[in-house]
């Protein structure tokens, strides 16, 4: 089953590129910025990662994306991850990256953008990788600062195929976003936000009705609402989950209480992600892995797991169809 989790070709559907930031090179930008961080050493800093909810990992997350400053940076950061999908057999990905948590501190959106879709680009030429990049707006901030950066972005628009909500997601609800996700909308972007994480199932059917969104991120507290699962399930909305990630920030108490197969086993959408990596101990494959060893997953679970995030992908029909024949063949 491991071997199979290894070979089968993948696609990542939620990454937050600033989630996927070693401590290594935290460490090596921190030297070379002069930013300083507050952990003597590597051992420290995974000592830190020790998280009891999501704000706990959101105050660390934050802190950490403060060594990043240069394009040469945010190309690093993210060829980092390309080297990752290599070794995890990711063929096609779809980063998220936060604008806001760099443009507040001075850096220029442009000096982001660039950095990181220079080195997709490269990624796409050296190993055939596939990608895009959804820039997500910090639900923690107003919408009129969502509305600020959705106008700075419109001069990268070429880079960018969607718009995502994330953040802390406790009382800052889908609602809060409308009138952004609607001139997201007009734009021509896809659109996609982390909801049903921590908050209830409300914020699901918001995103759903009130944002218009095609993805959820999360989406595990559907399992609390017969009639949304009964919806999810019919409209085939795809739930981007990432275990590790949940167990980490205590979402679920353990691997075994984690409801993915619940949701597969009744009909749903759901992919398998890896969240921020670097920070819940494992990219795309150990998901799999710690999933297979705890719960009750059959090779016929992971296969469509698999297929699953393909259908999901912002891709066209012709490469969709090309993506899940390799898994076959793989199968
Ligand atoms: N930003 C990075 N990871 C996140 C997550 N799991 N939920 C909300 N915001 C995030
Ligand atoms: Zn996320």
């Amino acid at each position: 089953m491991i071997e199979l989790i290894k070979r089968l070709p993948k696609a990542e559907l939620h990454l937050h590129i600033e989630g996927s930031l070693e401590p290594e090179l935290m460490f090596r930008l921190s030297k070379k910025n002069h930013i300083d961080i507050p952990y003597n050493s590597i051992e420290d800093v995974r000592e830190a990662y020790n998280f009891t909810n999501l704000q706990t990992f959101l105050d660390i997350y934050y802190a950490g994306a403060k060594v990043l400053i240069t394009e040469d940076d945010f190309y690093d950061l993210t060829w980092e991850y390309i080297l990752k999908c290599v070794e995890n057999n990711i063929i096609h990905t779809e980063i998220f990256f936060d604008p806001q948590t760099h443009t507040d501190r001075g850096i220029a959106f442009e000096t982001v953008i660039t950095g990181i879709s220079n080195a997709l680009a490269d990624a796409k030429e050296k190993y055939g990788i596939t990608s895009c990049i959804i820039m997500c707006f910090l639900r923690h901030l107003s919408q009129e600062e969502a509305l600020a950066t959705l106008e700075q972005s419109l001069a990268f628009k070429h880079h960018i195929v969607g718009v995502g909500l994330d953040s802390s997601e406790l009382n800052n609800p889908p609602s809060k976003f409308i009138e952004v996700f609607s001139r997201a909308k007009q734009e021509g972007f896809k659109l996609v936000a982390h909801a049903g994480e921590e908050a209830d199932f409300s914020y699901i059917y918001e995103a759903l009705d009130l944002l218009e969104i095609e993805r959820i991120d999360h989406g595990v507290q559907s399992i609390k609402s017969p009639a949304l699962l009964k919806r999810l399930k019919e409209e085939q909305i795809p739930l981007t989950v990432c275990p590790n990630s949940n167990i980490e920030l205590k979402v679920f108490d353990s691997y075994q209480q984690h409801n993915i197969k619940q949701l597969l086993d009744y009909g749903l959408n759901v992919s398998v992600n890896s969240d921020d990596p670097a920070y819940f101990k494992g990219y795309i494959n150990q998901n799999f892995i710690n999933l297979y060893e705890n719960i009750d997953l059959s090779a016929a679970d992971i296969i469509t797991l698999v297929k699953n995030s393909f259908r999901s992908a912002f891709i066209d029909d012709e490469l969709k169809q090309a993506y899940l024949a390799r898994v076959d063949e793989a199968v």
